[in-house]
């Protein structure tokens, strides 16, 4: 029995088989849809924060399986407060077949999976967001072809889901650019996760974002604000000015560039609504394959 926690966890390969796993069960839905192989089963989700891709793309990944999601928001539980995560853990386990949890601390998370007896999916925390950047190397591989050699330029904040997408470039051979401001960077074990994946993974961290995005394949932003952050808006929001991904930054990429963007977005702040809603942006198709990287993220946990 497997948890899927962060991407680091995992070999290569087993993401790798994953990802071929979400593309043939994205093309079994598109053509009249997925075999049944949740009936009987459900997914505990919990949310200690709010949600509309993680949260629907799960609940509708479980029923197109023929299985049942279970919401419980941040006023139900209260994990370690109403109830230790020990308990929480071991009840969960005795209901659902994976629990899928949002929380603030990422330790959290790994006390979730430290006491269950089934499997725990990061649903994103402080740290990570790793079904995230499932989402987004598929729609990487679709769009490319292939994953190996491209370049991903990161700009703006060095959080979590910077982090995720950060250990999937290096499982997935490609290189990782960061341009963030200062006090906003990677800290250095948050790096060695990701270098340790690959002993050839290229990652460069800089202020510039012109010098970050020039010649990449993918430039992808998050807001500057994450949640749980929003005491800090005033000082982020100036600290990350000219982090913005517009036509102008485009202009220095790649001309077959993509722009990337978890959601939901800030107009106006971290992208402008050009960026967002134009030719090279890649927001939606990668909205929707949370949906088909979950589905199988969920079958590979389900005979792990
Ligand atoms: N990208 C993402 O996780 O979106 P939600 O916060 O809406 O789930
Ligand atoms: N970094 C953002 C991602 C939201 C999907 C946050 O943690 O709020």
């Amino acid at each position: 029995m497997r948890h899927f926690i962060d991407l680091c966890d995992w070999s290569s390969s087993d993401l790798r088989e994953i990802l071929d796993l979400a593309l043939s069960l994205k093309a079994e839905w598109r053509n009249g849809g997925n075999q049944p192989l949740f009936h009987g089963k459900a997914l505990g989700m919990i949310f200690q924060k709010p949600s509309l891709r993680t949260r629907v793309s799960f609940e509708m990944a479980m029923q197109h399986l023929g299985g049942h999601a279970l919401y419980i928001g941040p006023d139900e539980i209260g994990l370690g407060k109403r109830e230790s995560i020990a308990d929480i853990s071991r009840v969960m386990s005795g209901y659902v077949q994976f629990v899928m949890a949002r929380v603030f601390a990422h330790a959290h998370v790994v006390e979730l999976a430290k006491w269950s007896s089934i499997p725990v999916i990061n649903g994103l925390s402080d740290a990570s967001h790793p079904c995230q950047a499932m989402a987004d190397i598929l729609t990487i591989r679709e769009h490319f072809g292939t994953t190996d050699g491209l370049k991903v330029a990161f700009v703006g904040d060095g959080n979590n889901v910077a982090s995720s997408l950060m250990q999937g470039a290096a499982h997935f051979g490609m290189e990782y650019v960061i341009a963030s401001p200062p006090g906003y960077e990677f800290s250095e074990d948050v790096v060695d996760m990701a270098a340790n994946i690959r002993p050839s993974f290229k990652i460069t961290m800089m202020r510039d974002p012109i010098e970050a995005v020039r010649n990449a394949d993918v430039i992808y932003t998050d807001t500057w604000v994450s949640m749980g952050q929003e005491a800090e808006t005033a000082k982020r929001v100036e600290a990350f000015k000219g982090y913005q991904v517009n036509d102008e930054l485009l202009t220095y990429a790649s001309s077959n560039a993509i722009v990337m963007h978890c959601l939901p977005a800030h107009r106006g702040q971290e992208i402008t609504d050009a960026v967002a809603d134009g030719a090279h942006s890649a927001v939606f198709p990668q909205a929707e394959n949370r949906l088909h990287a979950q589905k199988a993220i969920l079958v590979t946990l389900a005979s792990s």
